[in-house]
Formats: C-alpha cells, sequence, structure tokens
C-alpha cells in the first residue's frame, strides 16, 4: 500500500517535472511572439511612419526586448533540449550543441537593443538604429531555429 503510494507520487512528480520544462518552452514562444510584436507593431511601424514618433512608447518597446534578451538563457535550459513546441517554428538541437555560439547570439542581441536605446532619440536616429535590432532576430534564426 505504501509503496503504493509511492510510486503514483514518484510519477506524478515525473509529471510535474516534465510539465515545468515544457511550460519554459511555452513561455520562449511567449516571448518570441512578444518580440514579433514589438518590433513590427511598434519599432519598425514607427521607422516607417505608419505610427507617430512617441519616445514612450519607443522606449517601453526596447525595455521588453531588453528584458527579454535577460530570460533567454534560462529558458533553453538542458533540460528542454528536444522538447516540441506548438508554433510553427522550433528551437535547433545546435543550441545546446553549440553553447558558446548561441550565448554569443543572446549577447550580441542584448548589446543591438542597448545600443538603440542609446541612440534612438527621434525618427531619424530611430530609423538609422534600428535595423541592427532586426538583424540579430534573423542571425539567430538562421542558425538556431528550425521550421516545425
Ligand atoms: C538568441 C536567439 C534568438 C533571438 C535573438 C531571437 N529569436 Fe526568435 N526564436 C528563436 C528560436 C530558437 C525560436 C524557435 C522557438 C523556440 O525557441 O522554442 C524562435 C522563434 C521565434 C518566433 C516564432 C514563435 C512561434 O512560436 O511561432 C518569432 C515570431 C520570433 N522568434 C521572433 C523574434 C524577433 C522579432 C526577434 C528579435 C526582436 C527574435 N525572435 C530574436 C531564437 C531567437
Amino acid at each position: 500500500m505504501i509503496r503504493g503510494i509511492v510510486i503514483v507520487g514518484t510519477l506524478l512528480l515525473g509529471v510535474g517535472v516534465v510539465a515545468a520544462q515544457q511550460d519554459l518552452v511555452a513561455q520562449r514562444a511567449t516571448l518570441m511572439k512578444a518580440n514579433g510584436k514589438n518590433l513590427g507593431t511598434v519599432l519598425s511601424a514607427t521607422a516607417k511612419g505608419d505610427k507617430p514618433y512617441d519616445q514612450a512608447a519607443i522606449d517601453a518597446a526596447l525595455n521588453v526586448l531588453e528584458d527579454t534578451a535577460k530570460k533567454l538563457p534560462a529558458l533553453y535550459a538542458d533540460s528542454t533540449k528536444g522538447l516540441k513546441s506548438e508554433g510553427d517554428f522550433q528551437a535547433s538541437p545546435k543550441i545546446w550543441e553549440n553553447k558558446a555560439g548561441f550565448a554569443a547570439e543572446i549577447d550580441a542581441f542584448a548589446k543591438a537593443v542597448s545600443d538603440v536605446k542609446a541612440k534612438a532619440k527621434d525618427l531619424d536616429s530611430l530609423k538609422a538604429s534600428l535595423p541592427a535590432i532586426g538583424k540579430q532576430c534573423g542571425s539567430c534564426h538562421e542558425g538556431f531555429r528550425v521550421k516545425t
């Protein structure tokens, strides 16, 4: 009886751990979608002139990207290797095979975001500095993201 309870308890614990890892994968998808939204509907839309220049909105979007860069390393924990995302894109196994390369991508992304934060003070400076961020999103996707 007690043994049965222990076994069931151990199984439940196992399910809980897998669920927690899968939650990291879901958090990645949520953050990446927010990246797309902040870049597309706020930063790029403003740079293109589709939205009036609003320094508070620009700073807010850049702060979210900066925060995201800080969260990324933990979200790609070893324990999530091989877990599938429900989205259209998956994390490439290269993330865990080339950890230094992936860490360098995160650093380059964080640097691009802080550069734009320092430079974007009006429409012209936003236009001039923003492409560096999109370039880093693309660079990481090229090396470390695969289509589902
Ligand atoms: C350091 C690497 C890295 C950086 C930087 C990065 N991404 Fe991603 N992105 C990924 C990976 C890996 C995936 C695949 C999903 C996963 O990780 O589970 C992804 C997925 C996505 C997705 C698809 C989400 C889904 O579930 O369909 C979007 C959209 C996206 N990224 C947008 C962006 C944008 C926009 C930026 C820049 C502002 C960015 N990403 C920066 C690595 C990165």
